[in-house]
C-alpha cells in the first residue's frame, strides 16, 4: 500500500501503520462476526432457555366465575407444549372441584388406559366408559379396573384466574408418575 505527499507523489506506507490497520480490520471484523453470532445462538439454544414457568400454566378461567362449584366442573384447557423446537396444541379436560374450601384440578384421564372419563350427576361419581371404573367426586378410585385415583393437577391463582400445570401420568400403575 502507499500513500501521497503533498505534491501527489507515492509514499509507502510504513509496516508499523499497515500493522494497526490490520489489527483494526481484525477487531470490526471480530466485532461484528459477533453480533451476526447472537440471534443465530439464541435460536439453537431456544429450547434450553424458554422460560418454562409461562408455557407450563394454562389458565381455567375466573376464579369468581367457578369459585362456588357444587360437583365437579368440567372445562377443556386449550394447551400449547413445547418439545425442542415442535409445539404442539391439544385440548385436555380437566375437572375443577372444591376440597376443604380451596379450588383443586382433576385430570380428567382415567389412571386405568387413557379414556376420558365423564362426570355422572345422576350416579354422582366418575364413570369410565370403557372399562367401567368409577371414581368418587373429589377423584378417589371406587370400583373397576383403575389402580389409583385420578390425578390431581397442580394449581394456582394469578391475576384472580385459576391457572393449571396440566400434565400427562403413566397409566395403569398404582402410583403417580409424570411422562410428559
Ligand atoms: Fe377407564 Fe379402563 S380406561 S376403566
Amino acid at each position: 500500500m502507499e500513500s501521497r505527499d503533498h505534491k501527489g507523489q507515492a509514499v509507502p506506507l510504513d509496516s508499523s501503520r499497515r500493522s494497526f490497520l490490520g489489527v483494526l480490520l481484525g477487531l470490526a471484523s471480530t466485532f461484528v462476526g459477533a453480533l451476526l453470532a447472537v440471534p443465530v445462538l439464541r435460536y439453537i439454544f431456544y429450547p434450553l432457555t424458554a422460560n418454562a414457568d409461562d408455557s407450563d400454566w394454562t389458565e381455567v378461567g375466573s376464579v369468581a366465575s367457578i369459585s362456588d362449584v357444587q360437583t365437579p366442573l368440567r372445562r377443556t384447557l386449550d394447551l400449547k407444549q413445547r418439545d425442542g423446537w415442535r409445539e404442539t396444541a391439544s385440548q385436555p379436560v380437566v375437572y375443577i372441584i372444591q376440597d376443604g374450601g380451596k379450588l383443586r384440578a382433576l385430570s380428567a384421564v382415567c389412571t386405568h388406559l387413557g379414556c376420558t372419563v365423564p362426570w355422572d350427576p345422576g350416579r354422582n361419581e366418575f364413570v369410565c366408559p370403557c372399562h367401567g371404573g368409577t371414581y368418587s367426586a373429589d377423584g378417589k378410585h371406587i370400583s373397576g379396573p383403575p389402580r389409583r385415583s385420578l390425578d390431581s393437577l397442580e394449581s394456582k391463582v394469578s391475576g384472580g384466574k385459576l391457572m393449571v400445570k396440566y400434565q400427562y401420568f403413566r397409566p395403569d400403575v398404582p402410583y403417580k408418575k409424570v411422562i410428559s
